[in-house]
């Protein structure tokens, strides 16, 4: 390949789709059901205009903040997402990448690297857990967490086992063994660069979720923990406040949708909440987050940090966040498609195209500081946002 370098998030989503098998690649760009939200969160950030100037300009802005008292040199997290198959380094290329942007990251519970090693990497890293398995197994995941030096603890509640895909899902092997590589060779022999990445490594790539257990012998596979999460009866507030308690502070809620949750998710003891709809992956037809960040804000005021994600594909979209109330965005897809296409350097590549957008935009409306960003340095059109509640 020439230059590795790509100048946009859509650039590195067509060398992924080109680079990676074609089952992985689906499995990231998803959605649920009909894909509405999945596309909604998209369509949203086009809906809102910016406010140019022309003269008046500025350059040099502030664009650094702090996301659940970790540094942040943009207001932009890496959101945690589970088994990051796509690249032999995973979550430890990101942890990488991410610190050496200056910026926090997420890591899942379902993620493919031990937490140890990430947080080693990055240690403004957050842990994520769902409510998965009985209240001993959580608490084990969370001391554990604490034990590794994670910098905060985010609870992530809007999965709903929602399965089916108007596409079909792609089928994925647990473990890649003689059989299963036979029937998946038409898929990955048609992309020798993705399993050249794996051969130099001498490892297959397996669906391992080193961070769900707390046994040091025994790592279960995706779907076994997958099957343990969907039996388990879903949390009260209560149960959450009870996880807020346990933890102590950091604590984020991700998966917000409304106002109403907005505030409840404070009263349990979040001191951080992400507006969010699982990137479009979960309950089809919530709204794109952008379109409700505002409603939650409002609700919370200042009583904690609100964040967003879905739909992050630009600096221009982390702009509109901002000027909407978010002091921050978590980024998804934008980074698994840079780790696809070329490793650490891409995850840092996509960090640069954001924050060159980010200061591009900030220049075109005339604002200094992140922290002057208003809602009157936006077009909003009419019936953006569904009704508060
Ligand atoms: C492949 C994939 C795996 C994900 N796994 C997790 C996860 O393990 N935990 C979690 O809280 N969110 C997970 N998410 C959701 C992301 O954290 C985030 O909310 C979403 O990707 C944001 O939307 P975007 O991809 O448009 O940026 C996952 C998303 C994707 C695309």
């Amino acid at each position: 390949m020439g230059n590795p370098w790509f100048e946009s998030v859509a650039v590195a989503r067509e060398r992924a789709r080109k680079r990676l098998p074609r089952s992985v690649y689906g499995a990231i760009v998803a959605g649920a059901e009909a894909g509405v939200s999945r596309d909604d969160n998209l369509a949203a950030f086009d809906e809102l205009g910016l406010r140019p100037v022309t003269a008046g300009q500025v350059t040099g802005q502030k664009l650094d903040t702090t996301i659940m008292g970790q540094s942040a040199s943009i207001p932009v997290m890496i959101s945690p997402t589970g088994v990051q198959a796509v690249h032999p380094e995973g979550e430890i290329a990101v942890g990488r990448a991410s610190a050496a942007r200056g910026i926090p990251m997420g890591l899942s519970s379902f993620g493919s690297k031990k937490l140890e090693d990430v947080i080693a990497e990055n240690p403004a890293t957050f842990f994520q857990i769902y409510w998965a398995g009985d209240r001993d197994a959580m608490s084990a995941r969370m001391e554990r967490a604490k034990a590794a030096g994670a910098a905060g603890l985010i609870l992530t509640l809007d999965w709903s086992f929602s399965h089916g895909r108007d596409w079909g899902s792609p089928s994925i092997p647990e473990k890649i063994d003689f059989k299963t590589a036979l029937e998946h060779a038409p898929d990955v022999l048609t992309r020798p660069r993705w399993l050249l990445d794996w051969a130099k490594t001498k490892q297959l790539p397996d669906l391992g979720v080193p961070n769900y257990t707390t046994n040091p012998d025994y790592v279960p596979g995706f779907f076994e923990a997958y099957g343990e999460w969907m039996m388990t009866p879903p949390p009260s507030w209560d149960d959450v406040a009870g996880i807020a308690e346990e933890w102590g502070d950091n604590f984020m809620v991700k998966g917000i949708g409304r106002g109403d949750e907005a505030k409840r998710a404070v009263d349990a003891g979040a001191t951080a909440i992400s507006v969010s709809n699982h990137g479009g992956n979960n309950l089809d037809g919530a709204p794109a987050p952008i379109r409700v960040l505002a409603e939650c804000v409002e609700a919370v005021g200042d009583q904690c940090e609100v964040l967003m994600d879905g739909g992050i594909r630009r600096g221009s979209d982390v702009v509109k966040a901002l000027a909407l109330g978010a002091r921050g965005v978590l980024i998804g897809r934008a980074y698994l498609w840079g780790l696809a296409a070329n490793g650490q350097a891409g995850v840092e590549n996509v960090i640069d195209v954001l924050r060159g957008g980010i200061e591009a935009t900030m220049r075109g409306i005339g604002v200094r500081s992140i922290d002057d960003l208003s809602p009157a340095d936006l077009a909003i059109p009419d019936g953006f946002s569904p009704t508060p509640r």
